[in-house]
C-alpha cells in the first residue's frame, strides 16, 4: 500500500469548537478516521497530521519532497498568505492536492486568495469531509496512469 501524507493547518484540530455550519459536525479525530478509512479503500495508507505551526508544516513538506510521498493538504488560514508553505510545496515532484472543507470562494474576501492553488495539482473545496475523499480519488487516478 502506498502512503499519502494528509496535512492539516491551524485550528483544524479544533473542529469540535469551530462553526459547524461552516465546517460540519465531525471533530478532528472523526475526520482522521474518515480519511484513513477512505484511503484504505483506495489502497492508500493515510498519514494524517495537523499543526498550528507554519514551520512544522514546512518541515513535513520537506520530508514529503525527500521521500517522494504525495500530499493532500488543507493549509487552513495559511492558504491565504503562507509563501513559506507555497515554496515548500513547490519542491514536491509528486502530486499535491489542496483541499478545503468549506468553499473559501463563497466566503469573506480575504479567503478568495489561495497562494497554494497555483502550485497544486488541483483543488477540491466545499464538500466537507468529502473534499478529502474526492482528493484521494483524484490522487488514485493520477497515480494509476
Ligand atoms: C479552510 C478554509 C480556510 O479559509 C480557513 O481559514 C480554515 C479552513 C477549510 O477547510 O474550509 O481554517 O481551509
Amino acid at each position: 500500500m502506498s502512503t499519502v501524507l494528509v496535512l492539516n493547518g491551524p485550528n483544524l484540530g479544533r473542529l469540535d469548537i469551530r462553526d459547524s455550519s461552516v465546517y460540519g459536525t465531525l471533530n478532528f479525530s472523526q475526520l482522521v478516521e474518515f480519511i484513513s478509512k477512505e484511503a484504505s479503500q483506495l489502497g492508500f495508507v493515510a498519514d494524517v497530521r495537523q499543526s498550528d505551526s507554519e514551520s512544522e508544516i514546512v518541515g513535513w513538506l520537506h520530508e514529503a519532497a525527500d521521500a517522494k510521498i504525495p500530499v493532500i493538504i488543507n493549509p487552513a488560514a495559511f492558504t491565504h498568505y503562507s509563501y513559506a508553505i507555497r515554496d515548500a510545496a513547490e519542491m514536491l515532484k509528486v502530486p499535491l492536492i489542496e483541499v478545503h472543507l468549506s468553499n473559501p470562494l463563497a466566503r469573506e474576501e480575504f479567503r478568495h486568495t489561495s497562494v497554494i492553488s497555483g502550485i497544486a495539482t488541483g483543488t477540491v473545496a466545499g464538500f466537507g469531509p468529502d473534499s478529502y475523499r474526492l482528493a484521494l480519488i483524484a490522487l488514485n487516478g493520477i497515480l494509476s496512469k
